[in-house]
């Protein structure tokens, strides 16, 4: 095959995905299943394990680890009847962070989990946004059918009411006497009949197939259920919203899954349409335009860096999302920012916490390329000069804190290790005035509450400058835009902080929800916006 051939062979196959969910959806345990059925692990329960024991690899490392939680969001990758998977971790419980949305930035789909019981939860709603505003293709999964939860048919109902996203059910639960025993797929016309295994899930569930209009259904499902099924398909085929590919790739119509990734029921009938459905990687917008995957210059673009992977090297893992071309070790890029050339000499790849070198990557695939410093989000590595993606937008903080020094003496030290950290993405800090960077106390923003800790850690353990943090109770911000005075005016009517962000951008900070509301209905002279402009 020509370059060109692998190229596009490549990019067809290649599907990358993050996951959104609130906690305790399921998302570890869908993660694993999905693994298990990509062949990566052969027995669920391995990485979950893995996450308890692990070896902390730095002090940092050591503190999550306490903490039983992970800040690191990894890339797995696994093959999947032809097809490259690339599965990107979204950090959730308390390590959610700024990070879960980068990742989003990364993926070209995601898969939105529910709970049966649930159905849309805060965190969901939060992360959907993120990917409409993006116009990505939004897969839903329905988990945790083997336990009794709301009607199918309400939940549809109301994932749609409540993001205002059409759906349509791809697969269908099929339950026998309040057991659920499997799920019928709409698009290929199977029922897939599952029987649990004796492990709990640890392996694949066994299943049986069959077709709707095979004459044995009605034994193999009992006569009950295969009556209901018959009755609730009927009733989909003629009030629901008609299956199409194309309004899947709008993201305006999101397929969605029955499953139980405890059981592993529904896990692989879904798993086989994403891949079929799910978009491969797609041109992206740039400076120069729309850039083609296909397009045989590589470019990529940083959208996570982890500091201190490993305790012997100050160094930094800068997380690549390859757009176009081939990577392969020793690559000759340009880095946009600074127009420096940098060589890329080896790049790793993750599979859970363990790293190993890799010799080649595509498009949609996330190389880790080692740094000392140099690289922020957002960075665009290309071999063509002058070309740069959009940049990552930063999203609004969730909560907001005076961040003190222990030691007025080390002032320098917490400024500097605040710059390096907002340039990582870790920290988001703020100023009381446009000009006054010194200003004796800056304030920093964090979209989850593990990320003040870790910043604290850092800034007393990397750069000597142990601090504390007074917490501010308003934390619903947005940037606004518009004449100086007018903005000031509308911080001076009710007392509302002002605050702008490390580029000078201004932002008011509202105490609570009702507040926010109350000004975005009143105030037309100036724009809000949740993320910086
Ligand atoms: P998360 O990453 O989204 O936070 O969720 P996680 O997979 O850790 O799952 C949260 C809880 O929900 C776990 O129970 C898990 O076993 C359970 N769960 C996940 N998928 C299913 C499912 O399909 N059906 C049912 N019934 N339960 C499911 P736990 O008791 O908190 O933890 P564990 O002791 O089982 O690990």
């Amino acid at each position: 095959m020509t370059t060109d051939a692998t190229l596009a062979a490549a990019i067809e196959t290649r599907r990358t995905f993050a996951i959104i969910s609130h906690p305790d959806a399921g998302k570890t345990t869908l993660t694993e299943k999905l693994l298990l059925y990509g062949g990566a692990i052969h027995l669920a329960g391995t990485v979950k394990a893995r996450r308890q024991q692990r070896h902390a690899t730095s002090d940092w490392m050591q503190m999550e680890q306490e903490r039983g939680i992970s800040v690191t969001s990894s890339v797995m990758q696994f093959a999947y009847e032809g097809y490259q998977v690339n599965l990107l971790d979204t950090p959730g419980h308390e390590d959610f962070s700024e990070d879960t949305y980068r990742v989003l930035i990364a993926a070209d789909s995601a898969v939105m989990l529910l709970d049966n019981r649930k159905g849309v939860e805060e965190r969901t709603r939060q992360l959907f946004a993120v990917c409409k505003r993006r116009r990505m293709p939004i897969f839903t999964v329905v988990n945790k059918c083997d336990r009794v939860g709301e009607d199918p048919l309400k939940l549809v109902s109301d994932v749609e009411a409540d993001l205002g996203l059409d759906c349509h059910p791809v697969t269908w639960p099929i339950h026998s006497d309040g057991a659920f025993i499997g799920v019928y797929d709409r698009r290929r016309r199977l029922i897939y009949r599952f029987e649990r295994g004796e492990d709990h899930g640890a392996s694949r569930a066994e299943v049986s197939v069959a077709s709707l209009d095979d004459p044995s259904i009605g034994s193999m499902l009992g006569a009950e259920a295969h009556e209901r099924l018959v009755h609730d398909i009927a009733l989909l085929d003629e009030a629901g919203h008609p299956f199409s590919h194309e309004a899947v790739l709008a993201g305006a119509l999101s397929p969605v899954f029955f499953a139980s990734a405890l059981t592993n029921f529904g896990v692989e009938p879904f798993l086989r349409e994403f891949v079929e459905l799910a978009p491969p990687p797609t041109a992206r917008e740039s400076s120069m335009g729309l850039v083609d995957p296909a397009d045989p210059g590589f470019s990529g673009f940083v959208f996570k860096i982890q500091a201190n992977m490993d305790p012997k090297h100050r160094d930094r893992v800068a997380f690549v999302r390859v757009c176009s071309g081939r990577f392969q070790p020793g690559l000759q890029v340009t880095h946009m920012r600074t127009g420096k050339p940098m060589k890329l000499s080896s790049a790793q790849q993750f599979l859970a916490r363990e790293r190993s070198a890799i010799d080649e990557a595509w498009p949609g695939d996330v190389i880790g390329v080692m740094d000392r410093g140099t690289l922020r989000i957002g960075d665009t590595l290309a071999e063509q000069p002058g070309l740069e993606y959009s940049g990552i937008p930063r999203f609004a903080p969730e909560h907001f804190a005076r961040i003190v020094a222990a030691d007025p003496l080390k002032r320098k030290q917490l400024d500097a290790g605040l710059r390096q950290l907002t340039e990582e993405g870790a920290a988001q800090v703020f100023y009381t005035s446009g000009t006054d960077t010194l200003s004796p106390t800056p304030i920093v923003g964090a979209v989850g509450q593990l990320q003040f800790d870790v910043m604290l850690h850092r800034l007393e353990h990397e750069y000597g400058a142990p601090c504390r943090l007074e917490r501010i109770t308003a934390r619903y911000p947005r940037w606004v835009v518009g004449p100086m005075d007018e903005i000031e005016r509308i911080a001076r009517d009710r007392g509302r902080m002002l605050l702008f962000d490390a580029k000078g951008h201004p932002l008011l900070l509202f105490e609570d929800a009702w507040g926010l509301r109350w000004v975005l209905e009143r105030e037309s002279s100036v724009t809000f916006h949740e993320v910086a402009p």
